[in-house]
């Protein structure tokens, strides 16, 4: 079977990216990425400087296949009937109310969607679970496909989460370690797994393309961001240790990773994993453990996101402790507000649960990013402390102390403090005057000057 439509319901940090790439290496497809939000479709058809997600890399694939045979509209219905195959890539985020708040993940966008194509699709469809789910929803999926189309139109359910990593997301989806393709054994199911194989195909060697049954594709992806987030939480939790002891975190890092069998990667120190993937997935794999009466495995990996909740609250206390516990009225720059460098998503970022903290305790805040907007922090303060339960007019002061500085320069004006929370390039070589104090979330000082250092694990 060969795909020449494909619909992409989505058009996130996931949809938007991997279309674009999936338009580019595939010239003869006709991709159409959709989305409820107006705003989001309109950024992604205006200019190129202004595209709704910064990724670098991104805005010359997107200029290469918009308008040629990538397009972005908000005509969700049209879009899903006239394409053989439907990628699902909705948001699911932990769901904050009812059965599993807290923990496991919010379906209603994705069941939305599943039922959406259930009414419009009339001829048949290969329906692609892009997003990250718990594993088993294809079931749920396929029950609400069979409940709400109509009976001579026949689905076909893959998985097929998405690795990306933002901040790399075109240089991953060009090199992708693996492609994961979960489907049905039966003859139709292999038939659409081949047919989304045939389209990596165009520029992913076969051997990295994996076919497997759907519950090891959807399971695989949180096992991956689970064994990703206890490699930062194991080696963050060995930071306090060395503060106690006297090792030196680097060193222990370097020693640890040149053991073939563990490897380097995932293995620096730093305030916290933050991100929209890593505490989500986890959360949930930890829902699904329970569920399924695993109470042991739960709490294992729980541990991973305590471990990183205690690393946020361990620098946040440093900063306080270095002023003997009063940070009233003191200056503090926060550099760097997204969850890493080179993305303008600030979703969980360590940032924000340190500059509350901060806040909450009378600090001023002087906050500089080079992507992330004046709105997006302000919201990601105000959700804060609204989940955190502080009424309307506490949060009214507290964003009061917040200042929001256009330059570096600015936000270390007269600096009592600096707290380095993301690893920006342009904050890597920063001479400091010699009466700031400076901590380094990132665990990379280089030329400091006299200020006085506090690093995680030193
Ligand atoms: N962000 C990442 O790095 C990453 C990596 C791998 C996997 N994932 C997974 O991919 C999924 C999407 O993540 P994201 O970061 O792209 O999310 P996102 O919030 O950036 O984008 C989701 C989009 O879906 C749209 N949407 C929601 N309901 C809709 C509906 N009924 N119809 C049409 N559009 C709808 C929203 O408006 C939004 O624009 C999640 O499950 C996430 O866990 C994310």
């Amino acid at each position: 079977m060969q795909i020449r439509n494909i619909c992409c319901i989505g058009a996130g940090y996931v949809g938007g990216p991997t279309m674009a790439v999936i338009a580019l290496k595939c010239p003869d497809i006709k991709v159409t990425v959709v989305d409820i939000n107006q705003d989001r479709i309109d950024a992604w058809n205006g200019p190129l400087h202004q595209l709704p997600i910064y990724e670098p890399g991104l805005k010359e694939v997107v200029a290469a296949a918009r308008g040629r045979n990538l397009f972005f509209s908000t005509d969700i219905n049209g879009a899903i009937d006239c394409s053989e195959m439907i990628f699902m890539a909705v948001n699911t985020p932990t769901k904050t109310e009812g059965e599993g708040a807290g923990m496991a993940a919010d379906l209603r966008y994705f069941e939305a969607c599943a039922k959406q194509i259930a009414k419009v699709a009339k001829t048949d469809k290969i329906v692609v679970e892009k997003s990250t789910l718990p594993v088993r929803t294809a079931e749920k999926i396929k029950e609400i496909l069979e409940k709400h189309g109509k009976d001579d139109v026949h689905f076909e359910i893959l998985s097929n989460p998405e690795f990306l990593a933002e901040g790399t997301a075109i240089q991953d989806l060009f090199k992708s370690d693996r492609v994961l393709i979960g489907g049905d054994p039966s003859p139709s199911g292999q038939m659409a797994v081949k047919a989304l194989a045939e389209i990596y195909a165009q520029w992913i060697p076969r051997e990295k393309i994996l076919a497997t049954n759907v519950w090891s594709s959807e399971l695989a992806k949180l096992a991956s961001n689970a064994m990703l987030a206890q490699r930062i939480s194991s080696i963050n939790s060995l930071s306090a240790l060395c503060e106690k002891t006297g090792a030196d975190i680097d060193e222990l890092s370097k020693a640890i990773g040149m053991d073939h069998r563990i490897g380097p990667h995932f293995l620096k120190a730093s305030v916290g994993f933050g991100g929209s993937c890593f505490q989500k997935d986890i959360l949930n794999l930890v829902y699904l453990c329970k569920y399924y009466g695993l109470d042991e495995v739960a709490e294992y990996w729980h541990q991973v996101v305590k471990i990183n909740d205690y690393q946020k609250d361990r620098f946040a206390q440093k900063i306080i402790d270095a002023f003997e516990g009063n940070v009233q009225g003191k200056n503090i720059a926060i550099l760097g507000w997204a969850f890493k460098k080179d993305t303008n998503d600030s979703r969980e970022s360590a940032a924000i649960n340190i500059s509350a903290r901060l806040i909450e305790k009378g600090a001023l805040i002087q906050i500089y990013d080079p992507m992330v907007t004046g709105d997006s922090i302000n919201n990601d303060l105000n959700n804060f402390w609204k989940m955190s339960n502080f009424s309307n007019n506490m949060i009214k002061e507290f964003i009061l102390m917040i200042n929001i500085q256009s330059s570096l320069l600015n936000a270390l004006d007269n600096a009592d403090a600096v707290a380095i929370i993301t690893e920006w390039d342009e904050f890597k070589e920063i001479d400091f005057s010699n009466d700031v104090k400076v901590f380094d979330g990132r665990n990379i000082v280089k030329s400091f000057g006299n200020s006085d250092i506090y690093n995680i694990g030193k």
